[in-house]
C-alpha cells in the first residue's frame, strides 16, 4: 500500500515538474522582440553599424530611437552611459562618429515615439 503512495506522490511530482517545463518556454517566447533588430531597422546616415553595435551590447536600440536630442544632450548621455551603466569611455574619433550619427537620425525636433522617429529624408 505505502509504495503504490509513494509512486502516485513520485508520478505527481513529475507531472508538476513536466507541466513547468512546458509551460515555461511560451512566456520567454513572448518576450522575444517581434522583428529582430538590425542595422537596417534604424536610419541610415553614416556611423549606423557602429552606433547600433556599441548600444545593442546592453539594450535594445528602441531606448535610444525613442528619444530626439541635441547634440549636447546626446553627448551628456554619453558621459550618462559610462558614468552610471559602465559603458566604456568613448573618445575622439569614434565619439564623434557616435554623436554625428545620432544627431543626424535622433534629432532634438523628433517627435517621441514608440519605436522611434524615422527621418523622412534618411535613404530607403
Ligand atoms: C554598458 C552598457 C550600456 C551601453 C554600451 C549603452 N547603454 Fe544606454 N543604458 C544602459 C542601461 C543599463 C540603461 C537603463 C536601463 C534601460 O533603460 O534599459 C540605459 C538606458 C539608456 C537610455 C534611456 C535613458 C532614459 O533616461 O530613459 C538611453 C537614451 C541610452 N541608454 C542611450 C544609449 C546610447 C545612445 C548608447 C550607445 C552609444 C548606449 N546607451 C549604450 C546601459 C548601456
Amino acid at each position: 500500500m505505502f509504495s503504490v503512495r509513494a509512486s502516485f506522490a513520485a508520478g505527481a511530482a513529475f507531472a508538476c515538474a513536466a507541466a513547468v517545463f512546458v509551460i515555461a518556454p511560451a512566456p520567454l517566447r513572448a518576450q522575444a522582440p517581434a522583428v529582430e533588430e538590425t542595422p537596417d531597422s534604424i536610419p541610415d546616415f553614416p556611423g549606423r553599424e557602429e552606433t547600433f553595435y556599441l548600444c545593442v551590447a546592453c539594450h535594445s536600440f528602441r531606448v535610444v530611437g525613442r528619444q530626439g536630442m541635441s547634440r549636447e544632450r546626446w553627448n551628456q548621455t554619453l558621459d550618462f552611459m559610462t558614468e552610471k551603466h559602465s559603458m566604456a569611455k568613448l573618445e575622439g574619433d569614434d565619439r564623434k562618429q557616435v554623436l554625428d550619427y545620432l544627431e543626424k537620425a535622433y534629432p532634438q525636433e523628433a517627435p517621441r515615439a514608440p519605436g522611434g522617429w524615422v527621418n523622412p529624408f534618411a535613404p530607403k
